[in-house]
């Protein structure tokens, strides 16, 4: 099961009732986005206030497009819809009404919450897997951060969000490909070369680290400053790296070598994974065809010296494909990439997860490959340029406190991580010394507090970082997401029965129960929410919600002000709500999978 049934019904009656309402304009848009069952499902809502019912269409967009009032429209839609379930006899759903430019509908609670708490228990971590991606593929990539300088936070978010994104599409039933492009190319290796036959200490691979390439570089540009021949000799050392001069290009091999050491470190302490590693270095000998193909389609210019492509586009200034003195840049290479990845995966999608500050080399890249399919007639089914999509994102801010990890000019993502994980400790230590494992559960939780960070705000949004609020046991944040987790574990250890799905729903008519049932059934949609927005933040914030709905049974009292306790002495009402439980714990350590973030069982 995707989604709730209920949902489903609901979104085919509207969806119906606007095929019916306005038969003509439904002819003449086709099968319009804002008309179709998809669209519908995907825009229901949650009223705010859940008396006014259990799912909200808005009608605010089918009413522009019809030049009609929401109200009126919403009138209309509703009775159709609510004689239709009438007619089917619907025991799902029980009222369709009007409310304020939304179409409201009351559901069978008893009913969701038997088919929601079975799909839960009985598929467990399975629940919420489709198979709408099946035989598509999707190419995600990620991090594509630069050798020869230490792993910086500049690249954390690229990383989060597409490890979590290739994740939601692999639950989704696609072929999701993990791609990391490293900066591995460019003409300050000329420079790291010269420095380090210079002054590089040599020894052994293992005992080089990125900072020693970082501080060969730093020494290359204050000495570059009186000697002006350094400058020419890292422009030969260049050429001969490019020719494949073997000695330099051992060199350069050892310069990446030492990063991809050091990058790994990093992506097993956070669980980061990728299909294929690759780089800027790996399209070397396949520009040339490319850059020819593009001239014979006569799209290219020379300007000066340079070989350039006119977007015709005021917005967009021309795509340099071709320095005057002979260098490539860094859009020939994503053109050739792209192209490139096409003939390795033909994929249905190839998504780039990096900051918007490059959304304008993205358009320039993506409009080359467009123009290249027009003049070269591309049948419609190999064309790629409108399947490439730049998923953008905001900058992270660091607050003051942070710059105790800055070495040089970056802050290193690996004192980052050490540095959550430390306060995770300490903060284990206050609040259960008795912990077993606390080493492994510090790291989860550190490295689950920075990793959410990154996905609690939509992805366009700026990121403040702050570590008194990342840590916060009680805030939005990892570790109140996995402490919710653990406290599940720990009342599913305590209940000495076992747990299963024929309980009496009956039993959990508290208000409180109803939220957190609610909450289980709409899991799938914030799934196919993230991967349709390419947004985790509808996962994240998703999880925030249940748990929140579920400490609320967890801390409520009764009418003489005691707690009202999930395992109490009425052995079919705790069965009823420890079938909850369960089914909260399943989806709590499932969404924080597809986030990227570990679940401990204690902590
Ligand atoms: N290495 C580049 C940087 O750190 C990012 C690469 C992004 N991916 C791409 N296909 N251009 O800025």
């Amino acid at each position: 099961m995707l989604i709730d049934k209920s949902k489903e019904m609901f979104a085919r009656a509207v969806a119906g009732a606007f095929a019916s309402a306005f038969p003509q304009k439904h002819a003449e848009v086709g099968p319009n986005e804002v008309f179709s069952y998809e669209y519908v499902l995907d825009s229901i809502e949650r009223p705010k206030d859940p008396r006014m019912g259990r799912f909200a269409f808005p009608v605010f967009r089918a009413s522009k497009m019809l030049g009609a009032k929401p109200d009126a429209i919403a009138a209309k839609i509703a009775e159709i819809a609510n004689s239709e379930l009438e007619r089917m006899n619907s025991r799902r759903i029980l009222s369709v009404e009007p409310v304020a430019g939304f179409v409201n509908a009351r559901v069978n609670f008893d009913l969701e919450a038997h088919e929601t708490l079975r799909a839960v228990l009985d598929l467990g971590t399975a629940y919420g897997s489709s198979e709408t991606g099946k035989d598509h593929t999707v190419l995600v990539e990620y991090c594509s951060a630069n050798i020869a300088k230490p792993f910086g936070i500049g690249h954390l978010r690229t990383t989060i969000l597409g490890n979590s994104l290739r994740r939601v599409f692999h639950k989704m039933g696609y072929d999701a490909v993990g791609i990391n492009y490293l900066g591995d190319w460019g003409t300050q290796f000329g420079k790291m070369i010269v420095a380090y036959q210079k002054w590089g200490r040599g020894g052994s691979e293992q005992e080089e680290s990125v900072y020693d390439l970082v501080d060969l570089y730093v020494r290359y540009h204050r000495e570059a400053e009186t000697d002006k021949s350094l400058d020419d000799q890292a422009r030969e050392a260049f050429r001969k790296l490019e020719d494949g001069d073997p000695e330099t290009h051992r060199l350069w091999e050892r310069f990446k070598d030492i990063s991809l050491a050091e990058f790994k470190r990093v992506f097993d302490l956070m669980g980061i994974e990728f299909d294929w590693i690759t780089g800027e270095a790996f399209l070397n000998d396949k520009i040339e065809p490319v850059i020819e193909r593009i001239r014979a389609a006569g799209l290219t210019t020379v300007s000066d010296g340079a070989l350039i492509v006119d977007l015709n586009d005021p917005q967009l200034p021309p795509c340099l494909l071709r320095k005057a003195d002979g260098a490539t840049l860094y859009a020939t290479r994503d053109i050739v990439g792209l192209l490139y990845r096409w003939e390795k995966y033909h994929f249905d999608e190839a998504l780039y997860v990096v900051a918007s500050a490059q959304s304008d080399h993205f358009k320039q890249v993506f409009r080359v490959v467009e123009m290249l399919e027009e003049a070269e007639k591309t049948p419609p089914d190999q064309r790629i340029a409108h399947r490439a999509r730049h998923v953008d994102f905001g900058w992270v801010k660091f607050g003051d406190k942070a710059m105790s990890t800055r070495r040089g000019n970056v802050v290193v993502l690996e004192d980052v991580i050490n540095k959550a994980v430390e306060l995770a400790r300490q903060k284990i230590r206050e609040k259960n010394p008795e912990l077993k494992e606390i080493d492994k559960t510090a790291l989860m939780i550190g490295v689950g507090a920075v990793l959410f960070s990154q996905l609690s705000v939509r992805r366009q949004k700026d990121v403040s970082f702050d570590w008194d609020e990342v840590l916060n046991f009680e805030g939005e944040t990892g570790p109140y997401l996995q402490y919710t987790h653990a406290r599940l574990c720990s009342l599913i250890r305590n209940y000495r029965s076992p747990i299963a799905a024929d309980i009496d729903v009956g039993l959990l008519n508290k208000e409180e129960e109803q939220r957190v049932i609610e909450a289980l059934a709409d899991f799938p949609q914030s799934i196919r929410d993230a991967a349709r927005n390419y947004e985790p933040n509808h996962v994240s914030t998703h999880l925030i919600r249940t748990a929140g709905a579920f400490n609320k049974v967890y801390q409520r009292k009764l009418d003489d002000g005691k707690i009202d306790k999930i395992i109490s002495d009425d052995a079919a009402l705790s069965a009823a709500r420890m079938a909850m439980v369960k089914a909260v714990q399943v989806v709590l350590r499932e969404g924080l999978y597809l986030l990227g973030i570990e679940a401990p069982d204690e902590m």
